[in-house]
């Protein structure tokens, strides 16, 4: 099939499976498959294109970061599979703060909790290569990802299992995106193809905020998670306690210093 052909039926198939945007996914799996950028793709309409299924799985509703299977957070591509939840925008809004906190204290020990693909963990090795990055994550398919990426993209970036508890280790700097969704119900049908145990917890801001022995902490929130986090926050001791706000205007980090 020719690519315009491919481009218009891959439309309207993920269309009618509801998917909100479409065209623009469908020129992603072109993109991706002709190995150009979206705007890449309209220089090759006659050209022939063979989809191989890609558009079957997006029309199942399998994100399309696992569909490509690779995407891209802050200056890196990362590896992305089912093995760990898709790295999100608001995400980089972390580690934009991160390295905010982070400042000029050198060579900061940092540990990122639910390290998932790596992303944060491996963004900020990337920014800040001074720092000296942990990651840890009880999901041992997660790591094996998060290795590959480390790996491919040559960052030295610690790995292990662990949980929470490592909050207590001693860090200049705590970051976490913890599971922090109630209940699927009601939620996108993507979010049914990720990890239960990336997604679903609750109580996770409270006990870091409770347990770290950090001179920072960064951690993303869910929608109207928030002010109470904030009070954890300061309850737990923390000074210039913020909230930054993502793309959509919600409130989705929440930061503090500790002496
Ligand atoms: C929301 S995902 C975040 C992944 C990655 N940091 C990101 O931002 O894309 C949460 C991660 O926490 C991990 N996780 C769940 N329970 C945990 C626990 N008790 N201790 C450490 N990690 C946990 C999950 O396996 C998952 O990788």
């Amino acid at each position: 099939m020719i690519v315009r052909e491919a481009l218009r039926e891959a439309e309207q198939r993920l269309a009618a499976a509801g998917i909100e945007t479409p065209r623009v996914d469908a020129e992603w799996i072109v993109a991706h498959v002709l190995g150009t950028t979206r705007s890449g793709v309209y220089a090759h309409l006659d050209d022939e294109v063979e989809l191989d299924g890609l558009v079957d799985r997006r029309a199942g509703r399998e994100p399309l970061a696992y569909v490509l299977g690779e995407w891209g957070f802050r200056r890196l591509t990362l590896k992305t599979d089912k093995r760990a939840l898709v790295p999100r925008p608001e995400t980089e809004i972390v580690v934009e703060r991160a390295l905010a906190l982070l400042g000029a204290v050198e060579s900061p020990r940092v540990l990122d909790i639910g390290v998932g693909s790596g992303a944060i963990a491996l963004a900020l090795k990337d920014e800040r290569p001074d720092a000296r990055v942990v990651g840890v994550d009880v999901s041992h398919d997660a790591l094996a990802l998060a290795r590959e990426n480390a790996a491919a993209l040559q960052l030295d970036v610690e790995l292990r299992a662990g949980d929470e508890t490592a909050a207590a280790e001693g860090w200049d700097l705590v970051v976490s995106n913890p599971p922090y969704v109630e209940s699927l119900i009601g939620l996108q049908p993507e979010l049914r193809h990720e990890p239960h145990v990336a997604l679903l917890g609750e109580g996770f801001h409270e006990r870091i905020a409770e347990t770290a022995q950090t001179r920072a902490l960064v951690l993303e929130v869910g929608d109207d998670q928030a002010r109470d986090v904030e009070r954890a926050l300061r309850d737990a001791g923390y000074t210039d306690v913020a909230i930054t706000l993502d793309l959509a205007g919600v409130e989705r980090v929440v930061e503090g210093r500790r002496a």
